[in-house]
């Protein structure tokens, strides 16, 4: 077992699908995969092993933020020999292009997190890519479940409640949308030589306000889940 997760040795799958709330983890797992295992819930952050279409894959839940999903990103990498990783969640959309219930797949992301920072120091920027096959296989899933998706760099914020400048400062630079995540996981891809990508779905348009209804969140979750597990 890692320090954040009580798996043994060969009970997490090289494939991982990471939504940020463990409780959507318990759902997929029970919901998309066969026999699912739970093999994980320290801090109640759940972690379950099935196979989807005869492929041995993992969810794990990985908290809110970057600081958190590098804990469970590294671990997984480095403790359990993961290989290709993929985040699901939702973001805010920052233009008008990205509407709700569109289906974001990142390509890079911007970030504001004084973790790259502490990494590299003030002098070098870092860009967090996805793993560039993981990324086109996505598209090429999501064309043939009937879904055009949009690929686009998003921004891995530390701050969900953040001034309007910053926002519209992305915006200027044509950032597809907000959401916690994904640099540190691409980041971390790049550091340790494996596979990495983000999957969204958008839950707001933070341009005009609107925010998705219960059945719209739940459309747009299972055709973002039906890409990311036939894509890893
Ligand atoms: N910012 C960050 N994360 C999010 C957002 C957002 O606007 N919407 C959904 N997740």
């Amino acid at each position: 077992m890692s320090t954040h997760i009580g798996a043994k040795q060969g009970e997490i799958a090289e494939r991982v699908i990471l939504p940020g709330d463990p409780l959507r983890a318990k759902f997929i797992a029970e919901t998309f995969l066969e026999n699912p295992v739970c093999y994980n819930n320290i801090r109640g952050m759940l972690g379950f092993t099935g196979t989807y279409k005869g492929k041995r894959v993992s969810v794990q839940g990985t908290g809110m933020g970057i600081p958190s999903i590098g804990i469970y990103a590294y671990e997984l990498i480095n403790f359990y020999g993961c290989k290709r990783l993929i985040r699901t969640g939702t973001c805010g959309s920052l233009i008008e292009k990205y509407k709700i219930k569109d289906v974001i797949i990142a390509q890079a992301a911007a970030t504001d997190s004084g973790t790259q920072m502490t990494r590299f120091g003030a002098g070098i920027s870092f860009p967090a890519v996805s793993d560039f096959y993981l990324m086109t296989d996505a598209v090429e899933t999501a064309k043939k479940l009937g879904v055009e998706p949009k690929v686009g760099t998003v921004f891995s914020t530390d701050l969900f409640y953040r001034p309007t400048s910053t926002e519209q400062l992305m915006k200027e630079y044509g950032v597809a949308c907000s959401e916690m995540e994904c640099a540190e996981l691409f980041t971390l891809g790049a550091r340790y030589g494996v596979q990495t990508l983000g999957i969204l779905t958008v839950s707001d348009e933070i341009y005009s306000g609107r925010e998705t209804s219960s059945e719209e969140r739940q459309e747009s979750f299972t055709t973002m889940m039906k890409i990311a597990l036939d894509a890893i």
